[in-house]
């Protein structure tokens, strides 16, 4: 073959290998409202970025026809390129080859990418849309997931991992995007389940439909499996390009710093009316976080699960915060199981990528009762405990209104080593809140005076006086200053400077043993 026909020949090849399965899967798959592989890349990476890797592999399986019906890239796609001119790495899932399961060529594929990855300490995303493990290979795809996992544990706090779900996820296919740190999922046309309504309806005699079993609403407000929901795949992109604007590459760099307008001594007269009078009456935190952030902009994660607990990222004075609030609009902000696990995963994303975490504290305990005792609210609870604590990354406390008992050591209190620690005058900080500890404290007066229920009322005013105020917290130095509440902003920005160089470390231990 002459040279030209060489490069002829290549082109040639290039141009099936892009077909993937052919032109009818391909209309296959648009019918059904879902986009390629390939220009799931393109929307995902920043124009004519796209370097692909083993464009040529194909199948080695022998059974059931497989070796007839051999596929340029076996089923997914791999390679690298940027996102806001950053380098990230990536594959995708093509769905039109054999459902885009995963055989041992696909798995051999994925961790090619993600070694790199890791080698050059750059973001990885996964594009999921698969059948799961290529039924005809077999344990050769169930040892290729395997690896996949590995690599997905090996390189958990080294680089950013994420996984877009634009497709069925079924068996094999969850585990690699659990095991990531962001998974962004799209209505209607995705879904995660370890077994499919079929297998459901045989053993547990339940008629359930794909959606209703994994779909993306229910993993975002149910499971808590997914951390962003999306109505379409442009929508889904778009939004992990920007989440990507908050994470360092790898853990051994800072988050990428942005040039704001927004003037570092901003205040918000506002913030120091939001607080009711009523201590029983709720307000909404989010009005906080916004107010204080660069550009009032927060990117809210998990926003549809365990919503008494808000977390999320922002920026202030241009460098990315981790927000970490309670909610009194949603059960009061009182921290259950999920609530408290919620908050534990993200503040362990913060401490692994290097950034700081803020907490607004307005939580009037931990939710008592047997649901939640059964529920395990002891070992969930200590995994917020055990995430604090073990942080080393700048960690401020702003106390908006309640911190009452456990809740309040929990919320990054100045003996988890919380680096500066701030209320507002309305701060109630005491070890109950007024009427328990009244109740308690003073049940003979109470039960011996001629009217109770005045007595009572009594004392929980008296208590709320004497305990219920920022000062006694403030006089002691585990609170460090009380501060206008419209001055937040200022004081965080200058806190956060204060810490900038701020070092920290735990003692050498193979591991910690975080109560899962
Ligand atoms: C090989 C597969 C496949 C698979 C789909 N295909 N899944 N081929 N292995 N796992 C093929 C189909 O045969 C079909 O080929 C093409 O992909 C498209 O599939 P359809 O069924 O036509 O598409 P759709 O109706 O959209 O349904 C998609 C689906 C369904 C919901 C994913 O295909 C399905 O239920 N697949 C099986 C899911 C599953 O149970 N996987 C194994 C999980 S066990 P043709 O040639 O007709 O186009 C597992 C264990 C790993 O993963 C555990 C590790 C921890």
């Amino acid at each position: 073959m002459s040279r030209e026909r060489k490069i002829l020949d290549l082109k040639a090849r290039q141009d099936i290998a892009k077909l993937g399965g052919g032109i009818q899967a391909i209309e296959k798959q648009h019918k059904k409202g879902k986009l390629t592989a390939r220009e799931r890349i393109e929307l995902l990476l920043d124009k004519d970025s796209f370097e692909e890797i083993d464009m040529f592999r194909i199948n080695k399986g022998d059974a059931f026809g497989v070796s007839d019906k051999q596929i340029y890239g076996d089923g997914i796609i791999t390679g690298y390129g940027s996102i806001h001119g950053r380098l990230v790495f990536v594959f995708s899932y093509d769905f039109t080859v054999y459902g885009g399961s995963l055989s041992q060529v696909v798995a051999e594929k994925v961790v090619k990418v993600q070694e790199m990855a890791a080698k050059v300490g750059a973001p990885i995303i996964g594009i999921n849309d698969s059948g799961g493990a290529r039924i005809q290979e077999g344990v050769d795809s169930l040892a290729g997931y395997t690896s996949i996992f590995l690599r997905n544990v090996l390189q958990s706090g080294v680089i950013p991992q994420i996984s877009a779900m634009v497709g069925p996820a079924a068996g094999g296919a969850v585990y690699s995007p659990a095991l990531m740190d962001f998974i962004f999922m799209v209505r209607k046309t995705s879904f995660m389940f370890l077994t499919g309504p079929k297998i459901v309806k045989t053993v547990n005699h339940e008629d359930v439909t794909s959606d209703q079993l994994g779909g993306a609403d229910v993993h975002a407000s149910k499971s808590g499996i997914t951390h962003f929901t999306f109505d379409d795949e442009k929508s889904l992109f778009d939004g992990i390009r920007e989440l990507l604007t908050f994470l360092p590459q790898n853990n051994m760099e800072e988050p990428p710093y942005k040039e704001t307008d927004d003037p570092w001594d901003r205040e918000d007269e506002n913030l120091n009316y939001i607080v009711p009078e009523n201590p029983h009456k709720p307000y909404d935190m989010k009005e906080v976080v916004h107010s204080i952030l660069d550009e009032n902009y927060f990117l809210e994660v998990m926003e549809l699960y365990a919503q008494n607990v808000i977390v999320g990222f922002g920026r202030l004075n241009g460098k990315v915060v981790g927000i970490v609030a309670n909610q009194p609009k949603v059960l009061a902000g009182v921290l259950d199981s999920k609530a408290s696990v919620k908050a534990a995963r993200f503040i362990r994303f913060c401490d692994c990528f290097n950034i700081p975490v803020i907490t607004f504290e307005d939580v009037p305990g931990f939710m008592p009762g047997t649901v939640e005792e059964y529920n395990g609210i002891i070992r969930h609870g200590a995994k917020m405990l055990y995430a604090y604590a073990e942080a080393t990354v700048p960690k401020i406390t702003v106390i908006t209104r309640k911190a009452y008992g456990g809740a309040f050591c929990v919320m990054n209190s100045k003996h988890l080593r919380g680096d500066v620690v701030y209320a507002w005058p309305m701060a109630e900080i005491a070890v109950m809140g007024p009427q328990g500890a009244s109740e308690i404290i003073f049940k003979k007066e109470i039960t011996a005076a001629e009217d109770p229920e005045k007595k009572l009322a009594e004392k929980v005013d008296e208590y709320r006086e004497k305990f219920a105020n920022p000062y006694v917290a403030a006089g002691k130095g585990i609170v460090d200053e009380v501060i206008e509440p419209k001055i937040t902003r200022y004081k965080l920005i200058k806190a956060m400077e204060m810490l900038h160089n701020k070092r920290d470390q735990n003692p050498p231990k193979k591991h910690g043993n975080i109560p899962l």
